[in-house]
């Protein structure tokens, strides 16, 4: 693909990266990541991103690798150096090699992987005729508002979408949604949008926090708690939020349709909002 990505403070030709095989990130998923989306080769939400990064590694004893000025830096440079204009840069922080041994250990010099993926973010077939979701059982760990790279049970609830001829699934837990495989969910009912109230049970999505201080902006309404399968079957919209979807309307939940099938007039207001809001402030 020859794309160029950085490994520990080297810029390298993507077939040339290595990382050892003893590094934590590979033997106990002891890593974390953010996906910044970049439109017009800006980045955007960064300072968003960072913070959640230091969250995450603050609450897993995790040093950072390089300071909040570098890390700038380097997203820049990664995007001038693959002349991407739309699309992603991934950032992955692990604990580093070490011997393996459960206990971290005790002198960590943590790994630094970023690479990027060039793709449209803004003009896609799901923004405008939305996706279809199933809902499956959430198998997750207990402390899903750290953004660690253990995604296996994601991963399968995406497998288990397609194997159901679906773009994505819904997890829930105790009857109630939690989150997207790889997004935070949301329904509009009597045009109010509903969306999980924040805890360990989801992840804070900075798409999220954008989409609801514009939403509220806007004079919509937004009720952030819990909502069952059956309520999102009975909404006349959903759609779900993320760095690398932004506003993207769901159309069909575990084969119903709803409303009359098509992304609905909220959903498109706010990711129109959105799209808006993230190009103009994007850094
Ligand atoms: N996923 N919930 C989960 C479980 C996620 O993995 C993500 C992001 C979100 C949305 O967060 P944000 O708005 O900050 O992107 C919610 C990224 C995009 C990914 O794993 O590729």
């Amino acid at each position: 693909m020859g794309r160029i990505v950085h490994v520990n403070g080297a810029y390298v030709p993507e077939e040339e990266a290595r990382i050892s095989v003893f590094d934590r990130g590979f033997l106990f998923a002891d890593a974390v990541y953010e996906v910044t989306s970049v439109l017009d080769g800006r980045l955007v939400d960064f300072a968003a991103h960072l913070a959640r990064l230091h969250r995450s590694l603050g609450e897993l004893e995790m040093p950072a690798p390089v300071g909040d000025d570098e890390l700038l830096a380097i997203h820049r440079e990664i995007v001038a150096r693959n002349g991407m204009t739309e699309g992603m840069v991934y950032l992955q922080v692990t604990r580093g090699a070490a011997d393996r041994d459960f206990a971290f250990p005790a002198d960590p010099v943590p790994s630094l992987v970023m690479f990027t993926q060039a793709r449209a973010l803004v003009d896609t077939a799901s923004a405008r005729d939305g996706i279809r979701v199933v809902t499956i059982p959430d198998i997750r760990w207990r402390r899903r508002d750290i953004k660690t790279v253990q995604l296996l049970a994601p991963s399968m609830g995406k497998m288990a979408a397609r194997k159901a001829g679906c773009d994505d699934a819904w997890m829930v837990e105790d009857g109630f949604v939690t989150e997207g495989t790889s997004n935070n969910a949301y329904i509009v009912r009597n045009g109010t949008i509903i969306t999980r109230q924040l805890s360990h049970d989801i992840l804070h999505g900075i798409t999220r926090a954008a989409v609801l201080r514009l939403a509220s902006e806007a004079q919509l309404r937004v009720e952030e708690r819990a909502f069952t399968v059956a309520e999102a079957l009975g909404a006349a919209e959903a759609f779900i939020t993320a760095a690398s979807a932004f506003v993207t309307p769901v159309v069909e939940i575990d084969g119903r349709a709803l409303g009359d099938g098509t992304p609905g007039p909220v959903t498109r207001r706010l990711r129109e909002i959105y799209v808006a809001e993230a190009r103009s402030a994007a850094i």
